[in-house]
Order: structure tokens, then C-alpha cells, then sequence
């Protein structure tokens, strides 16, 4: 049996309403927040993320699925969207017609990464990407996104934790003195932080293997090396969140897995046991050298990104059901062919004005059918026999009320869409505004 491959998964007809519903979810969110959807290539040239040879993140340096494509060119499957958000930006002049882009995206991420629950080697991101505007407030704005999704998903217990790695003149002089402390636990230090001491020193702090030792502990902060600006901007964002009733947690340990920071970092923890290692179900920071790292105009950006993965669990494991049980607006059972071709005349006219409709195409008994409508949910059974037909009616019955009624054959369509735009008539029409 050919099987899929290790990291990956299926999502099987009945998890896929979950799945459509965060995603619309996340869309309404993105419109509220005035974000426009992009949709960019799932493989790149290499060169999209295998930029910077001093790059020291696990992502780019031993995650990436590179392949050369027949014509020996190098392309990479996307381990993340910013760069490649970042690449269209720029190959796109979209700086020319807007000053700010707000944008966001769905879709499958790529990464070699050791399979276990919450960490996939295909897994979903979304992900926004603010470019344009150095402002704090921009910062804020995109946590606060992140918030309000969290919010909207029902979710508790979740840690917005941030810190800032300031600008360029910062992270200098806190290089630095990273180097000359870091030095005296060289023989203590992984092979991977050997590395980083000479490239990213910050990313030290990042390591899953050294971040428990204890000179780790009392390793110099960044806040101690902050320029004034940055200092300022960190403490704009600080304020502006603190006004939107957004709790945070300033966590001066937190670099993030990604070399392209500078100021705002930020993760967005779940408190949920079962998640293990995996509770960071959304994370971003800001980025102002990488669309000028990409060849574009000097161009500051801002954005983050959540595991979609993680979200559904985290929804899953808090009890959270998303998307709504299948139903169906109307059944038609049917008695005889020719009263079959009039379901389906009918039936169409009512799903072209948008309702949910089925019928039995087995030419079953009545007794068969009316089950068949209970299976599909059905909120209203239309039953057409040959009476029916003979008089242009047809009876109609609402499941929920018990409710009978013989009316036009011609009136299905606006009986059944007043009915459930009554709300009273229906207690199941909630469902139907839960869909939209
Ligand atoms: P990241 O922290 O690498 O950031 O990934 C963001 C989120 O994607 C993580 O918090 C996690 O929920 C999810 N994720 C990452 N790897 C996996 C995996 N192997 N399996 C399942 N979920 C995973 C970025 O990707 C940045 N591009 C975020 C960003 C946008 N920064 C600025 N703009």
C-alpha cells in the first residue's frame, strides 16, 4: 500500500467543515482589520530564502525541501510566506500604488522538520504582512489581529508574549557584549550555538538545547542595550496594546527562530498540556531590512503568522466545535418520475436563490425517503405525488415546528427563505447564520 508521507496528513471529508469554517473565519477577520488576500507561489527560487550565507535559522539552514527543477535551476518548497509575500511586493511595484499594503494568506507551508503532534513537515499557515509603515501602532495593530482571532475562535488561556531586539544600532552593541559572555561557556555551548556565536550571537537565546543551562540565566538583556528610538517604539507598542485591553507579557528571553527580526518579536502561547513543546500557535515580529534584503525599496514591514494545525487543535482540545453539523434547508421526497422531474425544476429554482436542497434519486419508498431527509437534517420536507402535481401544490413540512402545510408548487422558494429570515419559526435557522 502506497502511503502518505511521514509529516503530512489527510483531511477527511467530515474534519474539512472545521477547516473551511476557520478559514472563514479568518477571512472575516482580515476584512474587518482591512487586509487583502495574496496568493503566491508554493515554490520559489532558492534564492527566496537561501539569501544571507550567514543565515542561522534552523528553518532556512536545515529545513528547507530544495529540489532542482529539469532545467538545474534551485527552488524551494515555501517553508514560510513572509519572503515570498515580501518577493511579490517587490516584483509587483505594489509600493506604487499603495504607501501601506496590509495583505494576508492561507495555504501550505513547507518544512524537514521531526514529526509530532503540532509539527508537521506540510502544515498550514495564515499569515499577514503589513508593509509600508515603521509605526509602533502597526506593531500593535497585527497583535491585535492575532487577538481578536483568538477571541474569535473562543479560545483562553492565551499568552500574547513579546519583546523587542531594537534597531540595527541595538543589536550591535548588545552583539557585542553576547559575544564576550558567551565566550566564557564556549566548551558548554552546542554546536549549533558554536555557529551562532560568530553569526547571530542573539540567536543563542533561541536554542532548544542550550536555553536551559544556567548561565543562560544571567546572560546580559537587550533591554539594557536599546537605542532611545527603539526604546520609544517598544514602548509605543506597549502602551497602544495595553489601551486596547490586549494582555501581554514582555519576555526579554524571546528572540524568535527567524534572522530577518528587528524590534517587535512576539509569540502567542496556548496554555493547553497536551501540546507539549508545540504551544506557540502564532508568532511574528517586525521586519524593516528584509524587503531591502530582497533587492525591493527601503521598505519597513510588520506581520506574523499562526499554525493552522495548531489553532484547530487548540480548538479542538478546548472543546471548541468549528464549522456546524450538516443540514439541509429543504428535502424533497418525491413519489413517481414525473413528480421526480418537478422536485428537480424546483429544487433548482430554490438553490439558485441559495437554499440547501436534496432530494432521494434512488426512486425509493416514501417511508426510505422521509429517513433520508432526518440523515441530511433537513429543516422543511417537500412531498410531491401525483395529487400534487395535478393541482400545482405541493406540502410542505417545517421538522422542527411539526407544522404542515399545502401551498403553491410555485411558492417553495419564498415560503421556505421567509420562513427561516423569521427566526422565531425555526429554532435550526440559527445554524443557517452560522454558515454565512
Ligand atoms: P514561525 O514562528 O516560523 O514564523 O511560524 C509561525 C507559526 O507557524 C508557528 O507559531 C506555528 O504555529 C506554525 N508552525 C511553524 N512550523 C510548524 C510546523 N512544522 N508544523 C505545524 N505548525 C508550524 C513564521 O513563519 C514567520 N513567517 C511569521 C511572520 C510573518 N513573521 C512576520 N511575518
Amino acid at each position: 500500500m502506497i502511503t502518505k508521507p511521514k509529516g503530512t496528513y489527510d483531511v477527511l471529508p467530515e474534519e474539512v467543515k472545521s477547516w473551511t469554517k476557520l478559514e472563514s473565519t479568518i477571512r472575516k477577520i482580515c476584512q474587518i482589520f482591512n487586509y487583502k488576500e495574496i496568493r503566491t507561489p508554493i515554490f520559489e527560487s532558492g534564492q527566496t530564502f537561501h539569501r544571507d550565507v550567514n543565515d542561522t535559522s534552523d528553518m532556512v539552514t536545515k529545513e528547507t525541501y530544495d529540489f532542482k527543477d529539469r532545467a538545474d535551476r534551485m527552488m524551494t518548497l515555501r517553508p514560510e510566506g513572509t519572503a515570498g509575500t515580501v518577493r511579490a511586493f517587490i516584483e509587483n511595484k505594489m509600493y506604487v500604488s499603495a504607501l501601506v499594503n496590509k495583505l494576508f494568506y492561507l495555504g501550505p507551508m513547507f518544512r524537514y522538520e521531526r514529526p509530532q503532534k503540532g509539527r508537521n513537515r506540510q502544515f498550514s499557515q495564515f499569515g499577514i504582512e503589513a508593509l509600508g509603515s515603521d509605526s509602533p501602532y502597526m506593531d500593535a495593530e497585527v497583535i491585535a489581529l492575532g487577538a481578536t482571532l483568538i477571541k474569535a475562535l473562543g479560545l483562553k488561556d492565551v499568552k500574547v508574549k513579546l519583546n523587542t531586539l531594537g534597531d540595527k544600532l541595538s543589536r550591535e552593541a548588545y552583539r557585542a557584549v553576547l559575544i564576550k559572555y558567551f565566550e566564557k561557556y564556549k566548551d558548554e555551548l552546542c554546536e549549533d550555538c558554536l555557529n551562532r556565536l560568530e553569526k547571530n550571537p542573539l540567536r543563542i537565546l533561541d536554542c532548544k538545547v542550550d536555553r536551559h543551562k544556567d548561565f543562560f540565566k544571567n546572560a546580559p538583556k537587550i533591554t539594557e542595550y536599546l537605542t532611545d528610538a527603539s526604546k520609544e517604539h517598544f514602548d509605543k507598542v506597549l502602551a497602544v496594546l495595553r489601551q486596547m485591553n490586549i494582555d501581554y507579557e514582555v519576555d526579554e528571553s524571546l528572540v524568535r527562530g527567524l534572522d530577518y527580526y528587528s524590534h517587535t518579536v512576539f509569540e502567542l502561547e496556548v496554555n493547553i498540556p497536551e501540546f507539549g513543546a508545540q504551544n506557540v500557535i502564532g508568532a511574528g515580529g517586525r521586519y524593516d531590512s528584509l524587503v531591502k534584503d530582497l533587492d525591493g525599496p527601503d521598505t519597513p514591514g510588520v506581520g506574523m503568522a499562526f499554525g493552522m494545525e495548531r489553532l484547530l487543535l487548540a480548538c479542538e482540545m478546548a472543546g471548541k466545535k468549528l464549522g456546524t453539523p450538516d443540514f439541509v434547508h429543504i428535502y424533497f421526497i418525491a413519489l413517481g418520475e414525473e413528480a421526480q422531474q418537478v422536485a428537480l425544476r424546483e429544487m433548482q429554482v430554490c438553490r439558485i436563490g441559495g437554499l440547501y436542497c436534496d432530494m432521494d434519486y434512488l426512486g425509493r419508498s416514501i417511508k426510505a425517503q422521509f429517513k433520508s431527509a432526518d440523515q441530511n437534517r433537513a429543516m422543511f420536507t417537500c412531498i410531491l405525488g401525483d395529487n400534487e402535481i395535478k393541482n400545482n401544490v405541493i406540502n410542505i413540512k417545517n421538522n422542527t415546528t411539526e407544522e404542515q402545510e399545502t401551498i403553491s408548487l410555485y411558492e417553495i422558494y419564498p415560503y421556505v427563505l421567509n420562513k427561516i429570515n423569521s427566526k422565531s419559526a425555526c429554532a435550526s435557522c440559527k445554524e443557517k447564520e452560522v454558515t454565512e
